[in-house]
């Protein structure tokens, strides 16, 4: 009789102690609950927090024409839709919605999602099968990668923002028979860099690809009126797919496709992620339609946000930070390994902001990164005192500043000391 333990599905669970490790020591920076929002200043553990960590770009989460809007909604609609799109799911509000959108982004056709996340694995799933091939950025968000993943199709990556890489690939693979997908990050989220879209969309074009563009954090914070990398760069009659999400400028949740009319029909009865989910609510519906008409008739919203957010980073360079090569709303700070990010952050935290951690594998283990982001709604004020604290603290654990070589030591020493 064998004397192995069977392995039990829960023993990876019992072993995972990393997050216990961050904990002992106080910098364990997730899952912090908010008490309380502005907006730009939110409440947590009982002290007001500058926040530095929203995606909420033109901060429309409290615009008062929004908040009646879904108040609106709710009273009329109730609180759910309680079904799919395809059932009971669809109100009058979605469709406004899809034709505003469409408008907007200057496709034939949009199909909404109950998620960003759906919209990009429930579309590619559905789109892509084993027969084709998919080209991606090695930075393309989780929500692409699981959509690679569901179709089967054969995926090659090339490396991030990197056209020479991609140009390789695609001649490698000119002679490939099935359907070919290109598909990129419009700004990715952890560095707020833009993909060059002009040279994504000539060599697709070159090599017979779709291509799509996920406008995530594009949207609301690039592009005239906010339309986005692809307007960006003139390129919205040569994007054949454009995704994204309502998370994030639209102020609530959810998720669309940009796409030609005949697409869309086929997603809406094809794809698993769109046909068997309950619909967005009507609240929801209604804070999104209300967001993205305020967004067309206020474009120097658009405007407040970028100026914040290049204003922060041409002050953060001047302070010594490297902000890597950024220029949207969202900007990334390197800091180095993980215990020097994580004290970094725990720092800043105590003194009053409230910024993003990532952590490898999202970057490499020695270039740490606390990410930071604007809102139209930060005021120069809340961002004065965000650059003296990170000032203050940059010194302070040695990312800027005469010790800067000195504390890179001590900080691997105290990592291998404490083990993160
Ligand atoms: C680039 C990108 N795509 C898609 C998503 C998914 O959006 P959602 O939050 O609506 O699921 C996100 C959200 O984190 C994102 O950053």
């Amino acid at each position: 009789m064998s004397t192995d333990k069977k392995r039990d599905l829960f023993d990876k669970c019992e072993s995972f102690k990393r997050h216990k490790v961050a904990q002992e020591h106080g910098v364990y920076p997730f899952f912090r609950p908010l008490d309380d929002s502005e907006g730009s200043r939110v409440m947590i553990e009982n002290k007001p927090r500058i926040m530095l960590g929203s995606n909420n770009y033109l901060g429309l989460t409290h615009h008062p024409e929004v908040i009646a809007a879904a108040k609106e909604a709710l009273d009329r609609f109730g609180t759910g839709c309680t079904g799919s799109r395809m059932l009971n799911g669809t109100l009058n509000l979605h469709n406004e919605l899809e034709e505003e959108l469409a408008t907007f982004l200057g496709k034939e056709a949009v199909l909404l999602w109950s998620t960003g996340f759906m919209s990009n694995s429930g579309s590619v799933g559905s789109l892509c099968t084993r027969k084709d091939i998919i080209f991606a950025d090695r930075e393309d968000h989780a929500s692409l990668i699981d959509g690679f993943v569901l179709s089967q199709a054969r995926l090659v990556r090339f490396k991030h923002n990197d056209m020479a890489d991609l140009e390789r690939k695609l001649e490698m693979n000119k002679d490939h028979a099935g359907g070919k997908l290109l598909a990129v990050d419009g700004v990715y989220s952890m560095t707020g860099e833009l993909a060059p879209v002009d040279q994504i969309v000539a060599l697709g074009r070159k090599y017979g690809c779709r291509i799509l563009v996920d406008e995530a954090h594009a949207i609301g914070t690039i592009g005239p009126q906010g339309r986005g990398s692809v307007a960006h760069f003139g390129m919205t009659d040569h994007v054949d797919l454009v995704t994204g999400t309502f998370s994030k400028t639209f102020a609530s949740m959810g998720g669309f496709i940009g796409c030609p009319q005949e697409v869309k029909e086929y997603l809406m009865h094809n794809s698993r992620q769109f046909m068997y989910t309950a619909s967005f609510t009507p609240s929801i519906a209604a804070t999104v339609l209300t967001a993205l008409r305020i967004m067309r008739t206020q474009p120097e919203l658009v405007e407040q946000c970028r100026s914040n957010a290049l204003w922060m980073r041409s002050e953060l360079e001047r302070m010594g930070f490297n902000c890597l090569a950024s220029n949207t709303a969202v900007v990334p700070i390197v800091i180095g390994s993980v215990a020097q990010m994580l004290w970094f952050n725990k720092r800043i935290y105590e003194e009053g902001v409230f910024a993003n951690p990532v952590l490898p594998p999202a970057v490499p283990t020695n270039a740490c990164l606390v990410r930071t982001s604007y809102m139209a709604t930060h005021n120069r004020a809340d961002l004065q005192e965000a650059l003296d604290i990170f000032e203050k603290v940059g010194h302070e654990i040695g990312v800027i500043g005469p010790n800067k070589e000195l504390m890179a030591d001590h900080w691997k020493m105290m990592a291998s000391s404490v083990g993160i």
